[in-house]
C-alpha cells in the first residue's frame, strides 16, 4: 500500500485502519458469496488478509469451508488451500463481521415484477450489519444500484447503529466489474472505480483494493453516486448499443442483406466504431436489470429514459423475434410449431459461463412450450431449467432438464436452435446430424455444407 493514499488525513481510526492495511494485518468481511462476492473474498484471503464470508445459503457456506467452488471462476484447490491456512472462511453469523475492519456488501439487487429496484438484500444486509457495527470500520457497497442508494438507504440503516460516518465509520461505494469467464481480465487487472461519503473513505477503499489490484488501475470519484452512476452508465451502454444492433438485424432480414456480414465490414474501421452482436435476448443479472434501476430513480426527477426503455423494449423483442425464426425455418418445410421437435442448444446468457439468470433460453423454451411445441435443451453448464413465470399462457410449473446430445437425439429433431455458442459445441458435427438449424449467433460461420439447412437471425 502506497502512503500517499494516507497523506493529509487527521482521523485516529482511519490512521489505524492503514496502518493495518499497510502492514497486511486487516480483517476483511464480505457479506454475500455469489459471482461477486465469493471471488472477491478469494482475491483479499491470497493477498494475505483473514477473510471470512457471511451468506445466507447454508449450502454455500458448507461447500466453502469444505473447500469445494461453486463457481467456475474460483478453483477448488484455491479454496481448500486458504481453508488450511484459516485465511478464509464462511458464516451465516452476522456477529462475524464484529471482527473485520472492511466490510463488503455484495448482495443480488434485482428488480420487482413490475421492474421497480428490490433493495430488500442491500437493506437487510446494512441492517444485520448495523448490529455490529463498531468504531473504525469501513463498508463499501458493491452491489450495482441507483444513484443514491449508498447515502439515502445504506447509511441511514449503518447510521442507526448510533454511529457517526466519518467520525466513527467509513463508507464508499465501488462498482464490480466482474466479467464471468474473461480470460483477459480478471480481479486483478480490471480498473477499479471508487467513490467514498468523503476523502478518508475514499481513500480507505482505494488502499484496500491495492491489496490485489495491481498498481495505478484504482480511479477514485469525488461521491458514492458518481461511482452508482458509472456502473449504470456502462451497462446502459452495452444494453444500448445491443440494442440498435439487434433492430438493425431485424431490419436487414427484412431487406434480405446478411446483418452479420455488415458487422464484419463494420468492425474494419479503426476509430470510432465498436462491434455488437445480435442476438436472442440479452440476460444475466445485469444488462437487462440495471437500466431499469436507473428509470426508476429517474422518475423522482420527473424525467423519463426514452433511450433505456426503448432499447429494454427492443432486447425484450428478440426472443420472440428468436422463437418466430424457428416458426418461420419449419414452415419453409411444411411445419407447423404445434408437436414439432425442438432442441435449444445453451442456456446461459452468454457462452462459456454456467450462470443461467434471466436467460433469453429460459423465454424462448417458455414461447415454444406456450405454443405446444416438444421442446428441449441441452446444455453441459445448466442441468436444469424450473419454470414458474410463464411469458405467454399458463404452462405450469414445471421443470426440464438438460438432454445428452447424440446424433440419433439431434437427427429426431425437427429443429435445433443454437441460442448460445458455447466452444466445447461441435457445431459441424450439430449441423450434420440436424434436419434444421436456427442459428441465432452466427455460430455456424465459415460451415459451407448444410448451409441450405440453416437460418441464421
Ligand atoms: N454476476 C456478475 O457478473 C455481476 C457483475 C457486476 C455486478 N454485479 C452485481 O453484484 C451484486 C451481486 O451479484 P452476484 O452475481 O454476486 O449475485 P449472487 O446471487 O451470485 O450472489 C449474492 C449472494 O448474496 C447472498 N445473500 C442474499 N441476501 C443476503 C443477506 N441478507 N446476507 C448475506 N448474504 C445474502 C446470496 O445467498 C448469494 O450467495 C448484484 O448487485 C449484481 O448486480 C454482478
Amino acid at each position: 500500500m502506497e502512503d500517499h493514499w494516507k497523506r493529509g488525513l487527521s482521523n485516529a481510526w482511519a490512521d489505524d485502519l492503514f496502518e493495518r492495511i499497510r502492514a497486511r494485518t486487516v480483517g476483511v468481511a464480505v457479506i454475500g458469496l455469489g459471482y461477486v462476492g465469493l471471488p472477491m473474498a478469494v482475491e483479499f484471503a491470497k493477498a494475505g488478509a483473514k477473510t471470512v464470508g457471511v451468506d445466507v445459503d447454508q449450502e454455500k457456506i458448507e461447500r466453502i469451508n469444505r473447500g469445494e467452488s461453486y463457481i467456475l471462476d474460483v478453483k477448488a484447490e484455491e479454496l481448500a488451500h486458504l481453508n488450511a491456512q484459516g485465511l478464509l472462511r464462511a458464516t451465516a453469523d452476522y456477529a462475524a463481521l464484529k471482527e473485520a475492519d472492511a466490510i463488503f456488501i455484495c448482495v443480488p439487487t434485482p428488480y420487482t415484477k413490475m421492474k421497480a429496484p428490490d433493495l430488500s438484500y442491500v437493506e437487510d444486509a446494512s441492517r444485520g450489519l448495523a448490529a455490529h457495527l463498531r468504531p473504525g470500520q469501513l463498508v463499501v457497497l458493491q452491489s450495482t444500484t441507483y444513484p443514491g442508494t449508498t447515502e439515502e438507504v445504506v447509511l441511514p440503516l449503518l447510521e442507526s447503529s448510533g454511529l457517526k460516518v466519518g467520525r466513527d465509520f467509513f463508507l464508499a461505494f465501488s462498482p464490480e466489474r466482474i466479467d464471468p469467464g474473461n480470460k483477459e481480465y480478471g480481479a486483478r487487472n480490471t480498473p477499479k472505480v471508487v467513490g467514498g461519503i468523503d476523502e478518508a473513505s475514499t481513500r480507505l477503499a482505494s488502499a484496500l483494493f491495492e491489496l490485489f489490484i495491481e498498481p495505478g488501475k484504482i480511479h477514485q470519484v469525488s461521491t458514492p453516486k458518481v461511482a452508482e452512476m458509472t456502473k449504470l452508465l456502462e451497462n446502459i451502454f452495452r444494453s444500448v448499443n445491443i440494442a440498435l444492433v439487434n433492430e438493425l438485424a431485424k431490419l436487414s432480414d427484412r431487406m434480405g442483406i446478411d446483418i452479420w456480414e455488415v458487422l464484419d465490414a463494420a468492425a474494419t474501421k479503426p476509430f470510432g466504431f465498436m462491434p455488437f452482436y445480435p442476438g436472442p435476448g440479452v440476460g444475466g443479472h445485469c444488462i437487462p436489470v440495471d437500466p431499469y434501476y436507473l428509470s426508476w430513480k429517474a422518475r423522482e426527477y420527473d424525467f423519463y429514459t426514452k433511450f433505456i426503455e426503448l432499447a429494454a423494449e427492443v432486447n425484450q423483442s428478440m426472443p420472440f423475434y428468436t422463437a418466430n425464426k424457428v416458426i418461420e425455418a419449419l414452415n419453409r418445410h411444411g411445419k407447423p410449431l404445434l408437436g414439432s421437435r425442438i432442441l435449444v442448444l445453451g442456456a446461459t446468457f452468454k457462452k462459456d459461463i454456467d450462470d443461467a439468470r434471466n436467460s433469453p433460453t429460459v423465454e424462448i423454451l417458455k414461447i415454444l412450450l406456450a405454443h405446444g411445441a416438444q421442446a428441449s435443451y441441452h446444455d453441459p453448464y445448466v442441468p436444469r431449467i424450473t419454470f414458474n413465470e410463464p411469458v405467454m399462457g399458463p404452462v405450469g410449473e414445471r421443470v426440464l432438464e438438460s438432454i445428452p446430445l447424440s446424433e440419433g437425439f439431434l437427427e429426431g429433431m425437427d429443429c435445433t436452435l443454437i441460442a448460445v455458442a458455447h466452444s466445447c459445441f461441435d457445431i459441424p458435427w450439430i449441423v450434420r446430424h440436424s434436419r434444421l438449424i436456427v442459428d441465432a449467433q452466427n455460430a455456424t460461420k465459415g460451415i459451407r455444407e448444410g448451409r441450405e439447412r440453416i437460418v441464421r437471425l
